[in-house]
């Protein structure tokens, strides 16, 4: 009788449906799970259904059970179907079976959905997941990213990092993300400063920021929109330096973790900075406040204390700062070919214009140039007008994303000075302590220019 009611309690519809979707879920689930370690499918949106979609079903299904169940013994106190409680006597043969059935189920269960969580937050973390299923609004980045230094750097080791704080903090910041993006409401572009760990908890994981560089050369080549596209070459020595010098000094003693540099920046995108802090590592302390600044200003400006990022802030994934820069630097790489005439000129004008879609500006560029070579006379090289087309095609694709409103120069780079303000937010001369000393703008603290071009 006893074992009989108990059958009887999972026969509720809702525990059947519950029992059903939990088995079947869970044999879809290995199945794909094995597809997917097979390499059958490589669609990034497979990990979406696979990891987080049946999961979710298992999860219902599981729950449907002991739901189905105390319905079922309600109905049963109320007298509707039957009349005992059952009594669980481990002394028969058959409700030890029973017994044992469960644990082993309960067990297998735990362990599919252990495999299946770790399966998610593993997949969630990859930058298949960052950059294709949250498609849209991280395209931009994604893009850059595999085209740059460090593409074997996944974005969460940047952008989340390791240790449960920030896996909690950036996980309920995640949630809210795909929020954002289900109901496709996210700022377009997205603003270019992010929510960072501070630098020495993400990229003292991999540099060591006592590290000296030393002087290190950099060539800069542009062209011109002449006929010859003629070439200017710009060489110097940029002074690196490093804690770790003889002296300390140079560049990346900024970056000495025994120094430490505050500021107060008045805009979103941390260009504007009107006032700055430093204490040395003797403890003294130097503010300089930029001509003309007002306490009120001030005050309703952020502070923040600077870091590897506030120089090194597109250094996974940099947008060019100009169609011109891009153009250049593509003519220097061989891409773009500089014996087809007027190319750099050329160019940078298809680039610049603007299109409807992707799809559109690459029609665009390849018939833009072809059209105005046929306008010209003299032999146009083949070869040559078809890998710059082709080239011009990349530039674009990596730099403008009109769906995102993002396009060259929409993100500044601080490294330099000449695009974006960069290190003259602060280099500026204008940036003055009581004591009459400023925060160098002399060119020669941070580089030399080099009267030949090696
Ligand atoms: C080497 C470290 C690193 C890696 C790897 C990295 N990022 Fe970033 N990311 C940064 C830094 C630094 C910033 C700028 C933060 C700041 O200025 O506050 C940033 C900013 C961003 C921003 C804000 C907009 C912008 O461009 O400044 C987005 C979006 C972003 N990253 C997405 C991604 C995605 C998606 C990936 C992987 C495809 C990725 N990042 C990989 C370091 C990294
Ligand atoms: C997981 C390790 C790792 C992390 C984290 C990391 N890097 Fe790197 N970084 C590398 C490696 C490896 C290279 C060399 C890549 C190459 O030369 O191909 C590199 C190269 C660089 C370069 C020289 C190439 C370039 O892009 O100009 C800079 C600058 C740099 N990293 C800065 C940073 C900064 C700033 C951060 C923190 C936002 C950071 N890195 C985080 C591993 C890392
Ligand atoms: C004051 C600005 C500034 C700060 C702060 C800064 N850097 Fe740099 N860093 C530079 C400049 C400028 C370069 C040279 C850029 C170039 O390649 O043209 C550079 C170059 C590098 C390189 C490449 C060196 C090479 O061998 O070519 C690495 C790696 C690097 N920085 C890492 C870091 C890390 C890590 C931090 C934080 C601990 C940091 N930087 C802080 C300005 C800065
Ligand atoms: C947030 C403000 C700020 C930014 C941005 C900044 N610096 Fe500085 N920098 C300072 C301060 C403050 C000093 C110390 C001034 C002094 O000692 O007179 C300094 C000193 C220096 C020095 C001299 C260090 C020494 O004593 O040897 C160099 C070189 C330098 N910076 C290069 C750069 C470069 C290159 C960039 C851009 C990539 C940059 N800085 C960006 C604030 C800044
Ligand atoms: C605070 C440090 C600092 C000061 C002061 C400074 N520069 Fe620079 N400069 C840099 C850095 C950093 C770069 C970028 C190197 C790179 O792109 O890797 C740069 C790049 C350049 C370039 C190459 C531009 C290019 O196309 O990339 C020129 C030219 C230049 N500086 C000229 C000057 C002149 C002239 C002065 C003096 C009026 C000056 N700089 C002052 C830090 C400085």
């Amino acid at each position: 009788m006893a074992q009989h009611d108990r059958a009887f309690l999972v026969r509720h519809p809702l525990a059947m449906a519950g029992i059903g979707l939990a088995t079947a879920s869970a044999v879809v689930f290995i199945a794909l799970v094995l597809a997917m370690y097979l390499g059958m499918l490589p669609n990034p949106y497979a990990g979406l259904v696979v990891f987080v979609g049946l999961p979710l079903v298992f999860l219902v299904g599981l729950l449907l059970i002991p739901w189905g169940v105390t319905l079922q013994r309600r109905a049963i106190a109320r007298g509707e179907k039957g009349d005992e409680w059952p009594v669980i006597d481990f002394r028969q043969a058959r409700t030890r079976r029973i017994g044992l059935g469960i644990a082993v189920f309960t067990a297998v269960n735990i362990v599919i959905f252990l495999v299946a969580g770790y399966g998610t937050l593993h997949w969630m973390e990859s930058p298949q997941f960052c950059g294709q299923v949250c498609h849209e609004p991280m395209h931009p980045q994604y893009t850059a990213w595999q085209n740059a230094p460090h593409s074997n750097v996944t974005c969460v080791q940047c952008h989340i990092g390791e240790g449960g704080e920030a896996f909690v903090h950036y996980k309920t910041a995640g949630l809210r993300q795909l929020f954002h993006v289900v109901t496709n409401n996210y700022p377009r572009p997205i603003p270019g400063v992010a929510d960072m760990r501070p630098a020495l908890q993400t990229c003292g994981n991999c540099h060591w920021p006592e590290r000296s560089v030393g002087d290190a050369v950099r060539v800069r080549r542009t062209y011109g929109d002449d006929e010859a596209n003629t070439e200017s070459a710009t060489a110097l020595t940029l002074h690196l330096g490093g804690p770790g010098t003889p002296t300390g000094r140079g560049i990346h003693w900024h970056a000495n973790p025994n120094l430490k540099i505050d500021y107060v920046y008045t805009d979103d995108a941390r260009q504007e900075i009107p006032w700055v802090r430093v204490t040395r590592p003797d403890g003294s302390v130097q503010e300089f406040s930029a001509d003309g600044v007002t306490a009120g200003q001030l005050a309703a400006g952020q502070g923040r204390t600077m870091d590897c990022l506030d120089c090194h802030n597109v250094v996974a994934h940099r947008i060019a700062l100009s169609a011109e820069e891009a153009v250049d630097r593509e003519i220097t790489a061989g891409g773009v070919s500089r014996n087809l005439p007027f190319v750099r000129r050329e160019g940078v004008k298809l680039l610049q214009a603007s299109y409807q879609s992707t799809d559109a500006a690459l029609a665009a560029i390849d018939q833009g140039l072809r059209g105005f070579y046929q306008t010209q006379s003299g032999e146009i090289d083949a070869a040559a007008l078809e890998k710059s087309v082709a080239a011009l095609q990349t530039i674009y694709q990596r730099n403008v994303f009109p769906v995102m409103n993002v396009t060259f120069g929409v993100y500044p780079d601080n490294i330099g000075h000449m695009a974006s303000q960069g290190c003259f937010r602060c280099h500026d001369g204008s940036h003055t302590a009581k004591d009459g000393s400023s925060i160098t703008s002399d060119c020669e603290s941070c580089h030399r220019m080099l009267d030949e071009v090696p």
